[in-house]
């Protein structure tokens, strides 16, 4: 399996990292810790990390400007190869230059159930409000502090004869669930299907009058009335592939797709020659692509009075 490599960014105990990576040596785990970086040397979780082997990196910030300290923490990343950066209680804010740089592949555990909480004394601030739930969540980073979308989150019900330090434990045992899971579910969201169809959903879906229906359990898309101009295959007949079929103009361009990659493109049985299917699922699917590839299809299906509308409409 070609497993992700994460960086994970502490300043203090470490705990969220610890669970990270004990969740990465069971062997399906689709993750592996490369790295664990603190500004603080003095982070516990360092001997942790030390202990198991995982190569570490600690450096103080004091003294180093914002934008210089983050670029030694992206060279640090770089050499340890890391595809993704996961911050675990890594308390620095960040300069825009260095989350942009992981911009889609760096993620945040917060004690909180964002978007309520931001920023610190979380617990405090739930039992204060007189809130009967309190939780975690991990969300993308983005510039905004815990401001990024969040990807996954537990509720943790709040006892009447709670403190912030016994709501904060047991939301920690709470996030050192999460977090292994949804790095998890995040780093291999490319492989499966329900995220590859809502991807193809989403960028079919903007085509003018389109139109989602199932056509022999294939999720498919049409124009209302009219032709299907793509099809979503998902495990068809048990070959574990999800791929999408779009129109082409013939035999020439599908034999000269399939000659151009053989792993991607295919000729999908049943469909003839008036189809290509293009295989979503081998990691780098390029959906920009994807995008113009339904616009194709969907054109060389859409009726004259509906294509000319477009052309009137783009030329203005
Ligand atoms: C956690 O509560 C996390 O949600 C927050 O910082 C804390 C880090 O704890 N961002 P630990 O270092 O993982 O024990």
């Amino acid at each position: 399996m070609n497993r992700a490599k994460v960086a994970v960014l502490i300043s203090g105990s470490g705990t969220n990292m610890g669970a990270l990576l004990y969740a990465a040596k069971q062997p399906d785990c689709p993750y592996e810790i490369v790295l664990v970086a603190s500004n603080n040397p003095d982070a516990e979780g360092l001997s942790l990390a030390q202990g198991e082997g995982i190569a570490t990196f600690a450096q103080s910030h004091k003294g180093v400007d914002r934008a210089a300290f983050d670029a030694i923490m992206q060279q640090q990343i770089e050499k340890a190869g890391a595809t993704h950066v996961a911050l675990a209680g890594y308390m620095r804010i960040l300069s825009d230059a260095f989350v942009e740089q992981w911009d889609g592949r760096m993620l945040n555990i917060h004690p909180s159930l964002l978007p309520k909480y931001t920023g610190l004394h979380t617990h405090q601030r739930a039992l204060d409000a007189g809130d009967k739930v309190a939780g975690c969540s991990v969300h993308l980073v983005t510039p905004e502090l815990d401001a990024g979308p969040v990807l996954g989150q537990t509720e943790v019900a709040i006892r009447p004869d709670d403190t912030a330090e016994t709501l904060g434990a047991r939301v920690k045992l709470a996030e050192h669930q999460l977090y292994p899971r949804v790095l998890s579910a995040y780093v291999s969201r490319d492989k499966n299907p329900e995220w590859l169809v809502a991807q193809v959903r989403e960028r079919a879906m903007t085509q003018p009058e389109a139109d989602e229906i199932s056509s022999h359990g294939m999720p498919c898309f049409g124009i209302i009335g009219g032709k299907k101009f793509a099809y979503v295959s998902v495990d068809h007949h048990g070959d574990g592939k999800t791929a999408i079929l779009v129109k082409i103009s013939g035999a020439e361009e599908q034999a000269m797709l399939i000659d151009s990659d053989p792993d991607r493109y295919y000729r999908p049985a049943y469909f003839g020659d008036g189809w290509i299917g293009i295989r979503l699922d081998l990691g780098d699917t390029d959906w920009d692509h994807i995008a113009d590839w339904l616009a194709k299809s969907w054109r060389a299906v859409a009726p004259k009075k509906l294509t000319k509308l477009i052309d009137v409409a783009g030329e203005f």
